[in-house]
């Protein structure tokens, strides 16, 4: 059985470069960037607090609640309702 570890965080989440994960049990929203860094946020919406998804469209998070989309980059609300960003939830800031 193969037990090799990952060799970074973006392995262990699966995640190829400029693509996003949200993961519900940790009510995280992870967007790895085209230079393989991870930006990590909330997953619940600022709005009403609905889990986002990932649109990998759009590279965002998108509310299915009520529409509002969030920055894969930055967390930053693209369309409300919503009008605060999801919280970052980076180790390195
Ligand atoms: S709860 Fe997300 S848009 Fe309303």
């Amino acid at each position: 059985m193969d037990v090799s570890k990952p060799s970074s965080e973006s392995e262990m989440n699966n995640l190829t470069k400029d693509s996003g994960i949200v993961k519900e049990d940790e009510k995280l929203a992870i967007y790895n960037d085209s230079t393989g860094k991870e930006h990590r946020f909330s997953a619940i919406c600022t709005h009403l607090g609905c889990n986002v998804v990932w649109n990998d469209l759009e590279k965002s998070f998108d509310c299915p609640c009520h529409g509002s989309r969030f920055s894969g980059l930055t967390g930053n609300v693209i369309n409300g309702p919503a009008n605060a960003p999801l919280e970052n939830k980076d180790n390195d800031n």
